[in-house]
């Protein structure tokens, strides 16, 4: 007789359920009814928050395109407390909520909010300026002199800031890069003995340009040329992978470039988005390599001696690198890469070393199923510290100078998701300490301790450069 009973007030409920759809507004109301069921007793049941943020406020700490949203509903932040909503909704259901959730943020006229002007962190207060907008795809920051400073901007400009003002005029004559998908014009490098020489070193996407070809074959290049009167000139070839290993995929070019005390360089190769050849020696994509400054091999090499390995490979199993620093301490290399969904990681870079990509992992692929089994396996090295799920991770660089002397040699680290810079506290090869010093301010596509001891930022969304300096207490 109960049992009965029940089932008659759940056919009387999906029943006024039903109605009640048909009468709202036809978009969201589907959305509306499954985030008023699933999400509200966190995020608020008029979309103010509570328990957790609101999710209508236009600030998305992890991650503000649809796929990411749809992601981190999909398999949750578990360390945080969200649950994964993987097994109780299908997608179409999560998009309706998520359709739900935008047209609330148009209907309520939401706006993000700007670029902080004070940052309070632990050591410091900080005052933000905008050192440089009116950008697009602002990619990496070096510093020739203290006077001037260049900024790439992926679809292929290279642009220069004289005593704080931006030219308007890119420099003439820079190389024609492939802009499409994550590649186009990346670093920019300036050679520690720039007083001298005035070398300066880009990466992009290069392709190959061949007759009828569609989608023409790309790689990451090396080059190096001096700028005179605003023009890009003597252009050297620096590194250039064989013509055979150029892909068609638009993934996954790495590329940092950085400087060692020894005279040599080190710049990073992703996997080109094909995970397996991270370990193949024979193969450019997936590695950190080692060149000298003017472009030869060193003969000091890990893999000189190995026939079938590209001798300029420093390290393998490299997954997508996008940050690399030279430790002004200990000169010890350490690099930050992509991992799939989590295990974005901090390496410390030592020769001949494989680190493990894609045999093992802390991450997933992005559809959730798993790549490895495996997180360690003897042979292989562990990151240093990793970030699960993903931050992305990109520009790194250590603090140095007088300006922030508290953390002189800390760690800065970039994320674009997660639209951060992480401080990290190092010690003995261990990371004691992680603050988050800037927070959704944008992408951060690079960080750099500039000549003046300052931090630059270099922002995606919006496109612009800032520059931190602490407060006077
Ligand atoms: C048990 C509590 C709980 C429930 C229920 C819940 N969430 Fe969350 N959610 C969290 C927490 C905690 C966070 C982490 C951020 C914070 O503290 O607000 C989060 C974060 C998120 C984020 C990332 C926000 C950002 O700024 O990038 C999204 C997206 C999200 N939740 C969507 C949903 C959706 C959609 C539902 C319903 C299907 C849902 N959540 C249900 C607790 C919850």
């Amino acid at each position: 007789m109960k049992i009965v009973f029940t089932t008659a007030i759940v056919v009387i409920v999906l029943l006024a359920h039903s109605i009640s759809q048909a009468a709202a507004e036809p978009k969201s109301s589907a959305g509306r009814d499954l985030y008023t069921q699933y999400c509200s007793s966190c995020h608020g049941l008029n979309l103010q928050g509570g328990n957790a943020k609101s999710l209508v406020d236009k600030v998305w700490q992890f991650g503000d395109s649809r796929r990411q949203i749809i992601k981190n509903t999909k398999f949750g932040l578990p360390h945080l407390g969200m649950p994964a909503y993987e097994k109780t909704l299908t997608d179409l259901q999560i998009t309706q909520i998520l359709d739900y959730l935008k047209e609330a943020e148009s209907y309520y006229a939401v706006v993000k909010p700007g670029t902080p002007d004070q940052l309070k962190t632990l050591d410091y207060n900080i005052n933000v300026e905008i050192f440089a907008s009116g950008l697009e795809v602002p990619w990496s920051i070096d510093f020739p002199d203290s006077r001037s400073v260049l900024i790439t901007e992926r679809p292929g400009r290279l642009r220069l800031v004289t005593d704080g003002k931006l030219d308007a005029r890119p420099i003439a004559n820079t190389p024609k890069v492939l802009n499409e998908g994550q590649g186009g014009l990346m670093d920019v490098a300036i050679n520690p003995e720039y007083a001298q020489n005035g070398w300066i070193y880009l990466a992009y996407s290069h392709a190959l340009e061949k007759s009828g070809q569609k989608r023409p074959p790309a790689m990451t290049r090396i080059v190096r040329g001096r700028i005179k009167d605003h023009t890009w000139t003597d252009q050297q070839v620096i590194y250039e992978a064989p013509h055979d290993t150029y892909r068609t995929t638009r993934i996954h070019y790495g590329c940092r470039i950085v400087f060692d005390r020894d005279g040599t360089l080190y710049f990073g190769i992703g996997d080109r988005g094909i995970m397996q050849q991270a370990q193949q020696f024979d193969l450019p994509n997936g590695k950190i390599h080692r060149i000298n400054r003017d472009g030869t091999v060193p003969k000091d090499n890990p893999f000189v001696k190995k026939s079938e390995a590209l001798p300029t490979i420093y390290t393998y199993g490299n997954r997508n690198p996008q940050g690399l620093a030279i430790h002004p301490a200990t000169g010890q290399l350490w690099q930050t890469e992509h991992g799939p969904l989590g295990g974005d990681e901090l390496n410390l870079m030592l020769p001949g070393v494989n680190y493990g990509w894609p045999v093992i992992t802390y991450g997933k692929n992005y559809n959730g199923t798993i790549i490895s089994e495996l997180e360690e396996k003897s042979g292989m090295a562990q990151p240093i510290w990793y970030w699960t799920p993903s931050i992305a991770v990109c520009g790194l660089d250590f603090c140095r100078g007088e300006m922030f002397k508290k953390w002189k040699n800390h760690l800065l680290v970039g994320a674009l998701k997660y639209e951060q810079v992480s401080l990290l506290d190092i010690k003995d090869n261990r990371v004691l300490h992680e603050e988050v010093i800037l927070k959704n301010a944008g992408r951060v596509r690079d960080v750099a301790c500039g000549p003046d001891g300052a931090i630059y930022v270099v922002l995606n969304s919006p496109d612009i450069v800032l520059r931190l300096t602490p407060m006077q207490k």
